[in-house]
């Protein structure tokens, strides 16, 4: 019996949620551990398609699903996505959906202070969902969050919103808005407490009960290793720690309990916002692959960026999540392809290197050194057995595991649920 995390390996949108959904048959319980809304998961299931962003993939198989400590919630956005699902038919309910007493609340002054960064004339621009992450965030750090389980004990509210006030009027003044009104802030927060609190629930205790009673537990992680906080392309990152290794202190739940790691990865490479993004191609490559990999944002609707893969960011984030399998996803996108170019070091100033250095100026003066590799002109989409895929099309997948050092466990060949090739099976460790 294994518990698995699931992470992204590159810049996000790897196909996280599909992979999720299809494991989840196995799984008891499925865990989100940082991010929030920002993140955009999709599930294709016979022709329907599901988009999550704050709730678990495994909400809908009615799993039971657990939004951790180290996740941000929205609380209105929360709301508005249980909506949505449930106009699709699928119902969550304090049986099925529990959140960490002691995750934090993004506010709507979260949102406002992320979007007006975003619109700053000054200062960098990182090019955010503007879902108030990164200012809830720092919230947290900063010990003057306003936290789910403050819902519960409205009484002590005022004096934890004038903390905070404290820093975001002083702030606000500064940038030449309006101070918040603390009643306001106090109403708002007593408008949601009802739509909240039926699913608040001691984490910890639940997954460690879980744990000891044998379950299966799955972690859905949002984004992807290079916008990890500490590890990726800073600044422009996301504000959450997104490797494997969060799931346990965004869970409660000690790294002992944790089996398994499967990196997600894209058979090419995508990036949304700015930042660094070496083997971006800015031509009718990068076009193709936006079009066939229909590369638009789940959130924002954004045009992600488009490129070759990138073995030395994937074996990087393969030692840094410690990845032990990975599950290869839009494959079939390649398809067509006369030949397929992967990045296998970097040139930085005259010499060659075989990592992503950890300087900004450093990260965007990289050049690509690639290896060219014949294309397939046979069609990989759907396909649903090694014995179906075009000898060029197995032969990249074998450079891939070769490159970055850790084997293709799981292949997706499309959207939906079921076209996805198993390999080794994850939860058999
Ligand atoms: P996530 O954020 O990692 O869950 O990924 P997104 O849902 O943001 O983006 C992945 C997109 O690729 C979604 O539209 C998926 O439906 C789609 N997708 C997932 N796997 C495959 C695949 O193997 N082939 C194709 N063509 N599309 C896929
Ligand atoms: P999933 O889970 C791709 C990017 C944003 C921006 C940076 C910071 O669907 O893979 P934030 O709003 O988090 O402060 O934005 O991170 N970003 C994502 N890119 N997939 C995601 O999630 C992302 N979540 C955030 O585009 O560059
Ligand atoms: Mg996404």
């Amino acid at each position: 019996m294994a518990n698995v995390v699931v992470v992204g390996s590159q810049w996000g949108d790897e196909g996280k949620g599909k992979i999720v959904d299809w494991l989840s048959e196995q799984a008891d319980v499925v865990v989100r551990f940082q991010g929030g809304h920002n993140a955009g998961h999709t599930l294709v299931i016979d022709g329907v398609s599901y988009k999550l962003s704050l709730l678990p993939s495994g909400v809908v198989r009615g799993k039971l699903s657990v939004i951790g400590n180290g996740v941000v919630v929205d609380p209105h956005a929360l709301v508005a996505e249980m909506e949505r699902l449930s106009a699709q038919g699928i119902d969550v309910t304090p049986d099925t959906l529990k959140i960490a007493d002691n995750a934090t609340l993004i506010l709507s002054l979260h949102r406002e202070l992320d979007a007006l960064r975003e619109s700053a004339a000054s200062g960098t621009k990182i090019g955010t969902t503007k879902r108030g992450i990164g200012p809830a965030y720092e919230d947290k750090v900063g010990r003057r969050a306003i936290r789910v389980m403050d819902l519960a004990n409205l009484k002590t509210l005022p004096a934890k919103i004038d903390r905070l006030l404290a820093h975001h009027n002083a702030l606000r003044k500064g940038l030449g808005e309006p101070e918040v009104d603390p009643k306001a802030l106090y109403d708002e927060l007593a408008s949601v407490a009802d739509r909240v609190l039926p699913f608040m629930d001691t984490v910890w205790a639940l997954l460690d009960k879980k744990r000891r009673e044998g379950s299966r537990i799955l972690f859905e992680g949002a984004q992807g290793a290079l916008l990890d906080n500490d590890h990726g392309t800073y600044p422009f990152v996301t504000s959450s720690n997104t490797i494997a290794g969060q799931a346990s202190t965004g869970s409660g739940l000690g790294p002992g309990a944790i089996d398994h790691v499967l990196g997600i990865t894209k058979a090419y490479t995508t990036r949304v916002g700015e930042g660094p993004f070496p083997t971006e191609q800015i031509n009718e490559i990068g076009e193709f692959l936006g079009t066939r990999g229909h590369e638009f944002g789940v959130v924002t609707g954004r045009k992600r960026r488009c490129g070759w893969f990138d073995a030395v960011l994937v074996r990087q984030t393969v030692s840094v999540s410690g990845i032990n399998g990975i599950a290869l996803t839009k494959l079939d996108v390649l398809d067509g392809l006369d030949e397929i170019k992967i990045c296998v070091a970097y040139e930085l100033d005259g010499e060659r290197i075989e990592h992503l250095p950890a300087s900004q100026g450093a990260q965007m003066r990289v050049k690509p050194i690639y290896e060219t590799l014949p294309g397939w002109k046979e069609s990989t989409q759907g396909a649903r057995s090694w014995a179906d895929l075009p000898a060029q099309a197995v032969k990249y997948v074998r450079h891939v595991e070769e490159l970055i050092g850790a084997p293709v466990t799981l292949l997706s060949t499309s959207p939906e649920r079921d076209d996805t090739i198993l390999v080794q099976n994850p939860f058999q460790d």
